[in-house]
């Protein structure tokens, strides 16, 4: 008897199992070790990092590598997610970040930004098979990890270039699973997800593939892991701000979280970045996070303003308690 798939069960890929459907997506300047390991304590089965360049890894400076390869203990299972164009680069990058302790490594070859694709690399592999073949040998060789590969359907409409690769790339390179967003490159975010084609990629590989793209909502998450029979779903801006999603999505919890627990967890984020950045440069960093906070928060204007105009860390703390004082929710709760 076929047993239905949810996101509770657990999946393998390659010598792991997760313990659940749900992926954190490769976020690029969001994806560090602390909203990585943030998503793993509120429930993700795995969580994937933003994008590392492969040369930055093998040419960069100490800083560079000690931050960007920064691994908590507690958030296994991680993939680090790296980019690049050159394998032998690449056979070099991937040795690294095995050394730093990653269960897996993606490999990004579906990035449409044009200073990415124009050295090469993300998305513009998808048009030069032969060294993304390569490159994905050489991550595999170099690091002794299984490896996984970001991709899309191909260039523009129409495209299925990404949809070929993917067959080399198990065949050839023995790539462990793909990760899929069925959305083409020129489409960047935008557009609906062809759920089809990735549901005709999940029968054509034997290997495991995750779906991404459009699971904004809880239902979308689930319709995409029903459509595509994908092992697994990734969750991208529809986590921005809101681990609670894994929560609610794994059973977990119901509903939204309370004004207290939405201010209590952004502390949380503001104690980690002030020790991963030091305080001057976390304040500058985290005011991208904070209006994606102050929606879950509902706030009125004056006291959103004071929030997202945070000018430091110490700013943002007393916006927040006063948050937590003057908010209507919290003085009716
Ligand atoms: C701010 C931002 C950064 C992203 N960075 C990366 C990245 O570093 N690597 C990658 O493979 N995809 C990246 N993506 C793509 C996401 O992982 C995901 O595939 C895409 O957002 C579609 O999912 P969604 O529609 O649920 O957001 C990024 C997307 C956004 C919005």
């Amino acid at each position: 008897m076929s047993r239905e798939r949810t996101l509770t069960q657990p999946w393998q890929l390659a010598s792991h199992t997760f313990p659940n459907r749900l992926v954190l997506a490769p976020l690029a300047g969001i994806g560090n070790w602390f909203v990585r390991l943030q998503a793993r304590r509120h429930g993700a089965g795995l969580v994937v990092s933003e994008m590392v360049s492969s040369f930055g890894l093998k040419h960069g400076n100490e800083r560079t590598v000690r931050e960007f390869l920064r691994i908590h203990p507690d958030e296994h299972p991680v993939s680090i997610q790296l980019f690049g164009h050159d394998a032998a680069v690449m056979g070099e990058a991937a040795r690294i970040v095995a050394g730093a302790g990653a269960d897996l490594i993606d490999l990004n070859m579906g990035c449409p930004v044009r200073k990415v694709c124009k050295t090469g690399a993300g998305a513009a592999l998808l048009d030069d098979p032969d060294k993304a073949v390569a490159i994905a040998r050489a991550a595999s060789e170099g690091s002794g990890l299984p490896i996984t590969v970001k991709l899309r359907p191909g260039q523009r409409p129409g495209d299925r270039a990404g949809v070929t690769l993917a067959r080399r790339l198990v065949d050839e390179a023995g790539v462990a699973g793909i990760a899929f967003h069925p959305r083409h490159a020129s489409q960047q975010h935008k557009g609906r997800p062809d759920y089809a084609l990735a549901a005709e990629l999940v029968a054509a590989l034997e290997v495991p593939v995750i779906v991404s793209g459009g699971l904004l909502s809880d239902e979308k998450a689930v319709e995409a892991l029903e459509r595509t029979g994908a092992e697994a779903v990734m969750l991208a801006r529809g986590s921005l701000g809101n681990p609670w999603r894994f929560e609610r999505l794994l059973g977990l919890r119901d509903g939204e979280p309370a004004v207290a627990e939405v201010a209590a967890e952004l502390e949380w984020v503001i104690e980690r970045a002030e020790e991963h950045l030091g305080a001057d440069r976390a304040g500058h960093y985290l005011r991208k996070f904070y209006p994606w906070y102050a929606e879950r928060l509902d706030l009125p204007r004056r006291l959103r303003l004071e929030l997202v105009r945070a000018p430091t860390t110490a700013a943002a703390r007393c916006a927040l308690a006063g948050i937590v004082e003057r908010h209507p929710a919290a003085a009716a709760a």
